[in-house]
């Protein structure tokens, strides 16, 4: 069976933009969150508070978060690495929060410099100061599926992160397929072993990059399964600049074409997502992967 409705978390404004060579005016990315937003998206990732030297593109975080026009119905989270990040977003305004880390230890020593068990114990603080703050916090949880340092990932890995991050209060968890390499069969292994560990399936999120094609796909399979929280990125932007080789993340064009298409409400306009991706896209210098924004601006 299928869910009727389905809840899609908006990330291109963080997972694409963290990954573009050409660096975008503070003003446009800004824009770009708002066009995303008004577009009915209920959830747009706005931006990361991390070290501006591991992610240069994202340094005007703390501008782009007290200049943001908020839509009082829509989360704008930001990505935050350790408990300087968090009081660097709560300075800003911010109301929603991610912490993230991976099911292979390789993947976090290069992308925050911890292993899996230290990125846990930075987490533990943020955590604290979230239930504080009556913050709600995602974890993700990187190279699920495969990691770029280390080839293939035993899938109770990420069974066991999981259980430690809701452990310590995450509201939900994001499983993160970074560099695409994840197929349908792999995904309904690991949702059945998460199952096993008495993890609810509407506590999950999967954010899948499309790098080789398998993307919608495995979000079908998701579906099935019980899965109502999808991460897509407008314009098939993203991609991390850890990780070797990962290209941009499920388009949410296409995902909503798919879901349109099959009867599942999104409450998410696919017109004005197509505007805010042909408004962001002069500012990339490449265009945008997403095969129905290609198909659309042709048409
Ligand atoms: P480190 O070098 O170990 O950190 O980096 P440190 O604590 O030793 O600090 C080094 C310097 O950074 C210091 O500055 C700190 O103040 C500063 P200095 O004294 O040298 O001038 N610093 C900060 N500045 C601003 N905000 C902060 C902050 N923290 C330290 N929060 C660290 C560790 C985690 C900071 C670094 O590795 C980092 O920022 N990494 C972020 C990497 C990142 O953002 N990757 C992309 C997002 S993850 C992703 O894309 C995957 C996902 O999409 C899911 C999927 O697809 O799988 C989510
Ligand atoms: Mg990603």
């Amino acid at each position: 069976t299928l869910p009727d409705t389905v809840r899609i978390v908006e990330v291109g404004p963080r997972d694409g933009l963290q990954n573009e060579k050409s660096q975008i005016p503070t003003e446009q990315k800004i824009k770009f969150i708002q066009l995303l937003a008004e577009a009915g998206l209920p959830v747009v990732e706005a931006t990361s508070f991390v070290s501006p030297r591991a992610i240069p593109q994202l340094s005007d975080a703390a501008t782009v978060m007290t200049s943001l026009r908020r839509q009082p119905a829509v989360e704008y989270p930001v990505l935050v690495p350790n408990l300087k990040g968090m009081e660097r977003a709560l300075e800003s305004g911010v109301r929603a929060v991610a912490v993230f880390t991976a099911a292979s230890d390789s993947f976090t020593r290069h992308n925050i410099n911890a292993s899996i068990a230290e990125s846990l114990a930075n987490f533990r603080p943020i955590l604290d100061l979230a239930r504080k703050e009556a913050i709600p916090v995602r974890g993700y949880i990187s190279t699920v599926f495969g990691c770029p340092y280390e080839g293939e990932v035993d899938p109770h890995r990420a069974v066991e992160v999981a259980g430690a991050l809701f452990e310590m209060g995450v509201a939900e968890i994001s499983l993160g397929d970074t560099i695409g390499v994840a197929n349908p069969m792999q995904v309904a292994h690991v949702l059945n072993l998460m199952l096993q560990a008495d993890i609810e399936l509407d506590q999950i999120g999967v954010h899948f990059h499309d790098t080789r094609g398998t993307a919608l796909a495995n979000v079908l399979v998701a579906l099935q399964m019980g899965v109502t929280t999808i991460d897509a990125s407008a314009g098939g932007l993203g991609g991390c600049p850890y990780a070797p080789g990962a290209a941009g993340n499920l388009a949410t064009e296409d995902l909503l074409y798919m879901l349109n298409g099959m009867g599942i409400k999104t409450g998410v306009d696919l017109d004005k997502v197509v505007e805010a991706t042909r408004f962001i896209a002069p500012y990339l210098d490449h265009p945008p992967l997403s095969k129905y924004y290609q198909a659309a601006i042709a048409a």
